[in-house]
């Protein structure tokens, strides 16, 4: 169930010069949250900046009770959310969204692109709960892009592209020597990140009939369903990303 909670700080540290991890306490004993979920962020007394902002999930300790979030630093709202520290608190609704489907079987590979990887560690670790050993690949400009490497390493074998080749496979994740071989081992992907990175991925995916989930970010405002401004088109009519999503497979999608 959704909840509105006042959370305190509980660690917010920079991993490179425009990305951070903030890391909040909840109130009470945290809900089940399920990988692909998102949170709305208020940021308080801000004169600009009046709507909450989304994030998904990125992590979550259940002993520790705290949740996680891989922001990169955009606007005025995220520099804010930057800012915090100890002293502060910050209002949360959580968790919402769907989920990611978890597969029944191994061979899944995940695709993260940038700020992408943000809910494919929690979904790294849900899978690894199941016993399925993930492959993540994560793309990013240069090496200093490439983040939270052991994080993922204690739940997959990790494979990089920087578009430098200052790390891994130089290119685009979508050039990686994964997607080259003619015997593609993956039965299914979950991929988010820059909208094109997706579609390139969505359509390989279907072109090799691969089931695919992948997390949308379309840009939202009320985030409950009212303003419409997060519809995608699917096969089965237009969706709201807040309310119907972030995670949608595929094959519904009209890209
Ligand atoms: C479901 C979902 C999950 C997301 N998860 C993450 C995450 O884990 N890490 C992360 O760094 N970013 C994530 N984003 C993007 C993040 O919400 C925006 O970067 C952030 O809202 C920008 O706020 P700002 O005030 O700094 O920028 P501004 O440019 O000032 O934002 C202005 C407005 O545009 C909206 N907006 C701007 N960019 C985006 C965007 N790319 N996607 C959606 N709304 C946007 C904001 O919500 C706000 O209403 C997610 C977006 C969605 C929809
Ligand atoms: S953000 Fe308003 S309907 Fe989704």
């Amino acid at each position: 169930m959704k909840k509105i909670q006042d959370f305190n700080i509980y660690a917010n540290h920079r991993l490179n010069y425009e990305t951070f991890i903030l890391e909040l306490k909840a109130p009470e004993k945290l809900p089940e949250i399920f990988p692909g979920q998102f949170a709305q962020l208020k940021i308080n007394n801000h004169p600009q900046v009046f709507l909450r902002r989304p994030f998904s999930i990125h992590n979550v300790d259940y002993e520790k009770n705290t949740i996680s979030f891989f922001i990169k630093i955009i606007g005025e709202g995220t520099r804010s959310l930057q800012k915090l520290n100890k002293k502060n608190s910050i209002n949360v609704i959580y968790p919402l969204g769907n989920s990611f489907n978890l597969p029944k079987q191994n061979n899944v590979l995940l695709v993260g692109g940038g700020t992408g990887v943000a809910p494919l560690l929690l979904l790294s670790k849900s899978l690894k709960n199941n016993n399925i050993s993930p492959v993540i690949l994560i793309g990013g400009r240069s090496r200093n892009d490439i983040l939270q490497i052991k994080e993922f390493e204690k739940y997959c074998k990790v494979l990089i592209t920087t578009e430098d080749g200052t790390l891994g496979e130089k290119g685009l994740v979508t050039q990686h020597s994964v997607f080259q071989t003619d015997k593609f081992p993956f039965k299914k992907i979950y991929t988010c990140g820059p909208e094109l990175m997706m579609k390139a991925i969505g359509k390989f995916a279907k072109k090799n009939n691969i089931e695919c989930e992948v997390s949308l970010e379309n840009t939202m405002a009320c985030g409950f369903g009212a303003c419409l401004c997060c519809v995608v088109e699917t096969s089965k009519g237009n969706k709201c990303v807040c309310t119907e999503g972030p995670v949608f497979n595929i094959k519904y999608l009209k890209w």
